[in-house]
C-alpha cells in the first residue's frame, strides 16, 4: 500500500490469555507473519504475560506493548506498573486512554497526559485512544469529542515526543460490538484528528504521526479501513486472540 507512514497493527488482548495461552498464540504469530516485514507488528498481552512473551518473541520481528501503566516511576501506589518495570520486558509500546480504562477507571485526559509525559521519558511509544460514544455521535458531537480528548492528553508533549506517539482512533460504539465504523466515517475523523495536530504542533508532525483505526477490525473490512488515506493501521481487541485472524488482517491490509 502506498504510503509514506508505516502501518502499525496492534492486537489488544486486553484481560485475556493465560500465560500458556499466550505462549501458544505468539508461537502460531511467529510462523503465520514471519515474511511479513513492512508493517510494525505489536501483541499487548496482560502484564501476567509480558515476561514470557517478550522472550517468545525475541526471534522474531514482533514488539512488544502492555495496555496501561502508572503516571509515577516508583512509590507507595499499590497494584500499579511503572514505566521502567515494562522496560525490563523490552517493553517497545503502551496503550493509554483506551475507553475501557476511561470507562471502568474514570481515567481522565488529565491523567492520560500525565502517562503518556511518563512513558516518552522512558522511551516507551504510547498508542493513546480517543473515540466517542453512541450518544456522542448522534448528538453530532464527534468533533468537538475528539478536540477535548486531543487537547487534554496530547497538549503537553514536544514535536519530537508527539512524532514517537501513536493515535488510535476508537469510537466507542464500535469497541466488541461488531458494528465497525465505515471506511468514510473512519477516514472523516481520522482527517480531523491529523488536522488538530497540525494545529496543536505542526504540519510536518501531523504528517508522520501514525493514526490507528480500532474498532471490530476484522479481516473482511481490514483492506478497506487500511486503504484510506489518514488510516495507517489497526488496534485489534477480539479479533488479535486468535493468531489466524490477527494475521489475516495484516496480510490483507498490506
Ligand atoms: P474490538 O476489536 O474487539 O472491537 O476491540 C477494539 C479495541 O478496543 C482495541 O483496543
Amino acid at each position: 500500500m502506498d504510503k509514506d507512514r508505516k502501518l502499525i497493527f496492534a492486537g489488544n488482548w486486553k484481560m485475556n490469555k493465560t500465560v500458556a495461552e499466550a505462549l501458544d498464540l505468539v508461537h502460531d504469530l511467529k510462523l503465520d507473519l514471519a515474511n511479513v516485514r513492512e508493517v510494525d507488528i505489536v501483541v499487548c498481552p496482560p502484564f501476567t504475560a509480558l515476561a514470557e512473551v517478550s522472550k517468545s518473541i525475541l526471534d522474531s520481528s514482533i514488539r512488544l506493548g502492555a495496555q496501561d501503566m502508572s503516571e509515577h516511576n516508583f512509590g507507595a501506589y499499590t497494584g500499579e506498573i511503572a514505566a521502567g518495570m515494562l522496560k525490563e520486558f523490552s517493553t517497545r509500546y503502551v496503550i493509554l486512554g483506551h475507553s475501557e480504562r476511561r470507562q471502568y477507571q474514570k481515567e481522565t485526559d488529565a491523567l492520560i497526559a500525565q502517562k503518556l509525559l511518563a512513558a516518552h521519558s522512558a522511551s516507551l511509544k504510547p498508542i493513546v485512544c480517543v473515540g466517542e460514544t453512541l450518544a456522542e455521535r448522534e448528538a453530532g458531537g464527534t468533533n468537538s469529542v475528539l478536540e477535548t480528548q486531543v487537547n487534554g492528553c496530547l497538549a503537553g508533549l514536544s514535536k519530537e515526543q508527539m512524532e514517537e506517539t501513536i493515535i488510535a482512533y476508537e469510537p466507542v460504539w464500535a469497541i466488541g460490538t461488531g458494528k465497525t465504523a465505515t471506511a468514510a466515517q473512519a477516514q472523516e475523523a481520522h482527517a480531523y484528528l491529523r488536522g488538530l495536530v497540525v494545529e496543536l504542533f505542526d504540519e510536518t508532525v501531523a504528517r508522520r504521526v501514525r493514526i490507528q483505526y480500532g474498532g471490530s477490525v476484522k479481516p473482511s473490512n481490514a483492506r478497506e479501513l487500511m486503504s484510506q488515506p489518514d488510516v495507517d493501521g489497526a488496534l485489534v481487541g477480539g479479533a488479535s486472540l486468535e493468531a489466524r485472524s490477527f494475521a489475516d488482517i495484516i496480510k490483507n491490509s498490506i
